[in-house]
């Protein structure tokens, strides 16, 4: 991407690791984290705060990166899709939605976690209204929702 801003510090956690980079800034967190972090998880669907693939956490907040200025993340902490578990240490939401068939596109499905996982972190056991409130930014447009609110379901049902 072309960028005529000028540099920027970006200092701040993510996924549990500080780290303090300069970087072309002006453009929104989810470039930053796709474009000089090569953390690519994150996904950029619309780019215009519309389809919810880009979420990212910000102070455990769910927020839309391509939305979000990169500079709003300095000082802060962001967790990506790549923070919320690993191959072989899934977090219960990764695997419930692998186990239930959830994962359907594959594209959606990494905002779609980190949605989830915010719901499952501020409220241990969402009924299935909170659980589509807790998704409503997050668009499907392939075979629906009921898999990915079942694997909500069964991730609150381990966790708890
Ligand atoms: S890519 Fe951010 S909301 Fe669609
Ligand atoms: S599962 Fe990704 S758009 Fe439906």
């Amino acid at each position: 991407m072309i960028n005529n801003q000028k540099d920027v510090l970006m200092d701040l956690v993510i996924n549990n690791k500080h780290i303090s980079i300069r970087a072309g800034g002006g453009r929104c967190l989810l470039d930053f984290l796709r474009e000089d972090l090569s953390l690519m998880g994150t996904k950029e669907g619309c780019g215009e705060g519309e389809c919810g693939s880009c979420t990212v956490l910000l102070d455990g907040k769910a927020v839309l990166s391509c939305m979000t200025p990169m500079e709003r993340a300095i000082g802060r902490e962001v967790t990506t899709i790549e923070g919320v578990g690993r191959p072989g240490n899934l977090h219960p939401l990764q695997q419930a939605m692998m186990e239930e068939g959830g994962v359907q596109c594959g594209f959606c499905t990494p905002g779609m976690i980190m949605s989830g996982v915010e719901l499952l972190n501020r409220k241990s056991n969402p009924n299935r209204d909170e659980i589509v409130e807790g998704i409503s930014g997050n668009l499907c447009r392939c075979t629906g929702y009921r898999k990915i609110i079942t694997a909500i379901e069964r991730a609150a049902e381990k966790m708890s």
